[in-house]
């Protein structure tokens, strides 16, 4: 291969340089346009697209790889490139299933698995090779717009779904002769920024990085992750695009990563134009390789080939470098069949569409949101009682808040442009309450004025009032907010009814969590809804009804203060105010709210009630690394309904040589219990996985110490040594007792193996 054809194998273009003018997203080929980019640059990549019915993608596919065949000498296949973010989003009629965040509130695996198998299965036949998910960032930054692309806040839920999607998207034989790749993003740390506005500065120190951002990325690679995309942001300053230190010596040295590395969208020239710290693009270009981008997204331009070619011929990129990169692009294509099998196919196109991968989208949702309050049993409303049920609010007949924003285009799309057969939630509502005169009405007028009175005259003569509060879809920048508070005009609707009297039961929709601590108190039921997609409508209407018992748990804390944004794993000291400290006096001036609703992660109503009991431990101490622990728990389904309970162990290294969390998943297991059904729950506890942490290099500190479980209300401690111990030695008793000598007072770096 020439130079040029393989910088153009680094070369990812956008849709819109190769369709006709004005088409946008729409896929509307301009062949001309095309052949001349492969002919000229060796153009190896290109991506996007919008929902089209599948017979249009396949024949944009198939006119675009023969072009791409024909005109490179060679005869390389481009590889294209899609954001299918939660099903096969941008094909016309497929299964949208519930986005991230409401998968982590599934606590099942299975669904994410799912969610991939349907995603390939619906596009895989129309040349779409490369699947720009799963976003593998930690959720834990509420107002972050891409919050709701997370699996939450926990590293191990976010790792264990994010694996089995990667696993599933990139082995699944259903769509064979094709295999497809995954793009795990946007390495690293993309999440958290300080401002909470998508694409800005982090300051994340390397410990926390490498504890809590990196476990979703190393599960992902470990699994065989063919690709990632880069954070468009910065960690301490440092634009990620520019740091070899993460692009080469965590990413590839540390964490084993063989695959590709793509930019995000122009996240070269942003090194110029936003994070100024290039003087110009062929300097950015520089900086990018060098640091270890494999592929550009540029994604409108060819000046990423040009500067390449000019930095080998100055000398300062190697010959070896631009081989390495290209090598990986060709070889992931190689691994995916692309090489033998490079045109789409239209035969079996009469999968897309299928009816039972809809309601895999419809199962998913109904465990993927999480029951938050019902007082008095306000919920369910049970069918034969309902007489007439009132629903308002934005989200009553919308299908696009449902579905969030990377459904169907990047931002979502106008509300006529959902497909008629998905329901609903007004829709859903009346099929679960066939005898009731299920009623909606507009809080607005045409000029945007409030219709609070109609309102609440009609909340008086219903039994019941569903608030489907929520917000219109957003993606990236376009969901930068300053505020997360409900906003007002929600809060008025919501007071509106309230003040009649009748029961209330508020949805709250959307991709963030909405502060609602000025209706929360006078509402009967919450749920939080998250964005379900396209059985959100169904999934709701059934949990109101109760024909589904919701088994949904929180996947990252609910704020209830917009100036307060905590995470369940945080510092002993970020929230326990002891005010004793600053003397008598003091004591009762402390923060006083405390919320009516659950806002802990991991909490969620249920129908039924389940018992937690006789939490035992294998042994009270273990001895060395190599030794495990078995807990085992009872749980038992002790109330009227079946259902399905996620039991989550959580572990507290209770003395920590540098500040530890006050408690961490360590393990889920999610079942279905009939009621009256009772089962031994186990977690084997193995000590260089589940106690040790990583120091700022990623070397795992295992530490001698006091270590408590907990599964339930249930806890039980247990002890970590080295080396020999005296078995008879005591637990002290509560926080801050004196520890045995040696105690936590040993950092041990761990024999083998790397942090998880
Ligand atoms: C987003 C990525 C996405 C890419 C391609 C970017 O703006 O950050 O998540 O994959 O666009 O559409």
């Amino acid at each position: 291969m020439t130079l040029e054809e393989k910088i153009g194998q680094m070369t990812q273009l956008n849709l819109s340089a190769i369709n006709h003018t004005g088409a946008g997203g729409d896929v509307t080929l301009d062949s001309a346009k095309a052949a001349g980019l492969v002919r000229n640059f060796h153009i190896g990549s290109f991506i996007n697209g919008e929902a089209v019915p599948a017979t249009q993608w396949l024949h944009y596919s198939a006119a675009l790889q023969r072009i791409a065949l024909r005109e490179s000498r060679l005869h390389i296949p481009m590889i294209y490139g899609i954001d299918h973010m939660h099903g096969a989003s941008y094909v016309s009629g497929t299964a949208i299933f519930p986005h991230n965040i409401n998968l982590g509130a599934s606590f099942n695996p299975e669904l994410a698995r799912q969610t991939a198998r349907a995603t390939v299965l619906e596009s895989a036949d129309l040349g779409h090779h490369w699947i720009f998910a799963p976003v593998l960032d930690l959720g834990v930054n509420t107002y972050w717009p891409r919050f709701y692309e997370t699996y939450g806040e926990d590293p191990l839920v976010a790792a264990t779904l994010g694996a089995a999607f990667v696993r599933e998207i990139q082995t699944n034989t259903e769509i064979a002769p094709y295999k497809v790749a995954a793009c795990g993003k946007h390495f690293l740390g993309y999440s958290d920024p300080r401002n909470g506005w998508d694409r800005t500065n982090a300051l994340i120190p390397d410990q926390r990085l490498q504890e809590f951002f990196r476990p979703s990325f190393q599960a992902a690679i470990d699994s065989g992750l063919k690709s990632i995309m880069i954070n468009s942001g910065e960690i301490n300053g440092e634009p990620v695009h520019a740091s070899k230190a993460i692009l080469t010596d965590l990413l590839r040295r540390q964490m084993g990563f063989k695959g590709v590395a793509v930019t995000d969208w122009e996240d070269i020239i942003r090194l110029v134009r936003v994070q100024k710290v290039a003087a110009n693009e062929k300097e950015a270009t520089w900086m990018a390789v060098d640091a270890g981008v494999d592929m550009a997204m540029t994604p409108y331009t060819t000046n990423f080939c040009r500067y390449v070619k000019e930095l080998v011929q100055e000398g300062r990129l190697t010959q070896a470098r631009i081989d390495l990169s290209a090598g990986r692009v060709l070889q992931m294509k190689d691994e995916i069949g692309l090489f033998e099998n490079p045109m789409p196919r239209g035969d079996r196109l009469n999968r897309i569409g299928d009816p039972a991968l809809r309601a895999q989208a419809v199962a998913a949702a109904r465990e993927s949101v999480v029951l938050l309050k019902n007082e008095q049993n306000a919920l369910p409303l049970a069918p034969a009682r309902v007489k007439r049920l009132l629903v308002v609010g934005p989200s009553a007949e919308s299908r696009a808040n449902l579905s969030g924003g990377w459904t169907l285009a990047w931002q979502g799309r106008a509300e006529e442009a959902y497909p008629k057969d998905v329901p609903t939630l007004v829709e859903a509502l009346r099929k679960e309450f066939p005898n009731a005169r299920v009623e909606t009405l507009p809080y607005r007028d045409t000029k945007g004025n409030l219709l609070l009175t109609n309102i609440s005259a009609a909340a008086r003569q219903a039994d019941a009032v569903v608030l489907a509060l929520g917000e219109r879809p957003y993606t990236e920048g376009l969901g930068n907010t300053s505020d997360l508070t409900l906003p007002d005009d929600q809060q008025q609707l919501a007071r509106a009814a309230q003040a009649s009297g009748k029961p209330t039961v508020m949805l709250l929709i959307g991709g963030r969590p909405s502060i609602v601590r000025g209706v929360a108190e006078g509402t009967s039921a919450i749920i939080w809804a998250g964005l379900p997609g396209y059985g959100g409508g169904t999934a709701l209407a059934e949990i109101i009804s109760g024909k589904t018992n919701p088994s949904g748990k929180l996947p990252f804390t609910y704020p209830q203060f917009a100036g307060h944004i905590a995470n369940y794993h945080h510092d002993n000291n970020e929230n326990s105010l002891d005010l004793s400290d600053f003397g008598a006096g003091f004591e009762k001036r402390g923060p006083k709210y405390k919320s009516s609703m659950r806002t802990e992660f991991g909490e969620g109503l249920s129908y039924t009630t389940y018992a937690y009991s006789g939490l035992a431990l294998s042994d009270s101490v273990l001895t060395g690394s190599a030794a495990t622990l078995r807990a085992t728990v009872r749980v038992a389904n002790t109330g009227p309904r079946d259902g399905q309970e996620a039991v989550l162990w959580f572990l507290t290294d209770e003395v920590g040589r540098i500040a530890r969390p006050v408690r961490l998943l360590k393990h889920f297991e999610k079942q279905a219990f009939a009621t009256g059904q009772a089962r031994e729950m186990t977690f084997t506890i193995d000590p260089l996985h589940d106690l040790s942490y990583p120091d700022a290099q990623g070397r795992p500190q295992l530490e001698d110490g006091w270590y408590t479980l907990r599964v339930g209300a249930q806890s039980a401690r247990f002890r970590y040594v080295s080396g020999p111990v005296a078995r008879n030695a005591t637990a002290p008793s509560g926080t801050g007792a004196v520890l045995p000598a040696g105690s936590n007072t040993r950092t041990a770096t761990a024999e083998a193996g790397g942090p998880r």
